[in-house]
C-alpha cells in the first residue's frame, strides 16, 4: 500500500476485498460461480460464520439481535451515533457472489483499512448483515432490516413461514442466530449501502459509479386457484374449472399491464406450482405469485387494482376460487439529498464517472430511509445480469465502489 499522507489519500486494499468475496462464495456455492445461501439455511449460516469470524478479527463488537440481524461495531472517539454501512448475506437459490455480499465485505474492508493505518473517526462505524433481504425463503424481502429498523413487527416476522413449511423463528435458533439485542431502539447517524447495480445502466453508459436516488416500490402476492381436477381427453372446453389455466391467464394479463403503462412498471410471475402437476390431468389447484413494482406509488396502486379486476373476473368466468396473500408491500423510497450529492461529490472527486439513478431492485438502506439519512452507490453489473449464477462485475469496478464508500463513511464519521 502507498504511503498515505491524508485521509483524503486512503484507499482500500481491492485484492483483500476480492479474496474475502471469493472465499465468501465458497459457502453455498453451486454451478456456474454462484451460490445459494437461502435465508436461514445451512448454507445461510455458514456464509454468517465466517463475515462473524472477520468482524471479530478486526477486533470490532458484534451484536445478534432478535431477528438475526448481526452489527459489529468500531468505536469512535466519541460515543454518539454511528456512520453504519452494511447489506446481506443470504441470496436467491440461484444467487450471484456479489449481490448483498459486497456491500458487506467492502464495509469490514473499510474497517480492515482504517485499522492498518491507524485511523480513528470521531463518530463509531458500524457494518451490519440483515437477515432475510432476499424474501426468497420467506416472505417480505428486507425483513431484518425492516423489523430492525421499526417497520415491520418482530412477532409477525418471527412467526412467518418459509417456502419449505419452516417456521422463522425456529430456523433462527437452528442455526444459533436467535440474539438477544432488542429491535427497533437503533439509529445510525447515516446509511450507506453499496451494492451492485442489479440492471444494465451503468454498464451500457460506461459509467463507473451510480448515486442511487431512491428504490422503487414493490407489491408481491401469492394467488392459491382453487379448480376442479378432470380428465384431459373427455372434459369438454366449457366445463372445466381448470386452475392451471387461470394461473396462465393471470401471468399473461400481468405482463399485459406492465407493458400497457409502461414507465417503470414492471411485472414478474416468478413462481407457479400445479397441482397434480400431470400432461392429462386439469389441474386443480396453482399456487403462484405476482411481483408489481413502480417508482411511483399511485401508479403501483393502478397496476394492482387493474389485475384485482382481473383476478376477480376470471375467477367468475372460469368458475374457480381465488384466495390471495400479501407476501410485501412496500411504497417507494426517496434517499437523503444530501447524502446522494455526498456520493455523486465523492465519486467525481475519486475520478469516477457518476450517474444519479433509481434502483429497480429492493435493499436493506430503505428501510434505514425513514429513519436515518441514508443513500447508496451502485457499481456495474455485467450484461445487466442479477439473481443469476452469471452475476459479474470486475475487480476493478468494485474497487472504485469500495473507495468511494471508504471516503463517504470517513466524511461522515467527522461530521
Ligand atoms: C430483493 O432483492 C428484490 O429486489 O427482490
Ligand atoms: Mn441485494
Ligand atoms: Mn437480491
Amino acid at each position: 500500500m502507498p504511503e498515505v499522507k491524508t485521509i483524503a489519500d486512503l484507499r482500500i486494499d481491492n485484492g483483500r476485498l476480492c479474496r474475502r468475496i471469493a472465499e465468501l462464495a465458497e459457502t453455498g456455492a453451486i454451478e456456474g460461480d454462484g451460490v445459494c445461501r437461502l435465508a436461514l439455511s445451512d448454507e445461510d449460516r455458514e456464509g454468517r460464520d465466517l463475515v462473524c469470524q472477520w468482524m471479530k478479527q478486526l477486533g470490532m463488537r458484534v451484536s445478534v439481535d432478535r431477528i438475526g440481524n448481526v452489527v459489529a461495531y468500531r468505536d469512535g472517539l466519541e460515543d454518539v451515533a454511528p456512520v453504519m454501512t452494511g447489506s446481506h448475506v443470504d441470496s436467491v437459490a440461484s444467487g450471484g457472489r456479489y449481490d448483498g455480499a459486497l456491500g458487506v465485505l467492502a464495509g469490514l474492508e473499510v474497517i480492515a483499512r482504517l485499522n492498518d493505518a491507524g485511523v480513528s473517526t470521531r463518530r463509531p462505524l458500524a457494518v451490519g448483515f440483515f437477515t432475510n433481504e432476499e424474501g426468497a425463503r420467506f416472505a417480505p424481502d428486507m425483513m431484518g432490516s425492516g423489523v430492525h429498523q421499526g417497520a415491520l413487527d418482530l412477532d409477525e416476522m418471527l412467526a412467518s413461514t418459509s417456502i419449505d413449511g419452516k417456521i422463522l423463528g425456529e430456523e433462527l435458533k437452528r442455526i444459533g442466530y436467535d440474539g438477544a439485542t432488542g429491535v427497533n431502539q437503533f439509529r445510525a447517524h447515516c446509511f450507506i449501502e453499496l451494492h451492485v447495480e442489479q440492471g444494465p445502466v451503468l454498464e451500457q453508459e460506461a459509467i463507473g459509479i451510480g448515486a442511487v436516488t431512491g428504490v422503487q416500490g414493490i407489491s408481491w402476492t401469492e394467488y392459491r386457484i382453487d379448480g376442479i381436477s378432470n380428465h384431459a381427453g373427455t372434459t369438454p372446453m366449457h366445463l372445466r374449472h381448470d386452475a392451471g389455466y387461470v394461473a396462465a391467464a393471470i401471468a399473461v394479463e400481468a405482463r399485459r399491464i406492465a407493458t400497457d403503462m409502461g414507465g417503470s412498471q414492471v411485472a414478474t410471475v416468478g413462481a407457479i406450482e400445479l397441482v397434480p402437476n400431470l400432461v392429462n390431468v386439469i389441474a386443480r389447484q396453482a399456487l403462484m405469485t405476482v411481483d408489481l413494482r413502480n417508482m411511483d406509488e399511485a401508479r403501483l396502486q393502478s397496476a394492482e387494482q387493474r389485475l384485482a379486476e382481473f383476478v376477480g373476473a376470471i375467477e367468475a368466468s372460469e368458475g374457480v376460487e381465488i384466495s390471495q396473500r400479501r407476501l410485501a408491500r412496500f411504497e417507494p423510497v426517496a434517499f437523503d439529498g444530501a447524502m446522494v450529492a455526498l456520493v455523486e461529490e465523492t465519486a467525481t472527486s475519486l475520478g469516477f464517472s457518476c450517474k444519479r439513478m433509481p434502483s429497480g431492485a429492493g435493499h436493506d438502506a430503505q428501510m434505514f430511509a425513514p429513519n436515518s439519512p441514508t443513500a447508496m452507490i451502485f457499481v456495474p453489473s455485467k450484461d445487466g445480469i442479477s439473481h443469476n449464477v452469471a452475476e459479474f462485475t470486475a475487480a476493478p469496478e468494485l474497487e472504485a465502489g469500495a473507495n468511494v464508500l471508504l471516503q463517504v463513511m470517513l466524511n461522515k464519521a467527522s461530521s
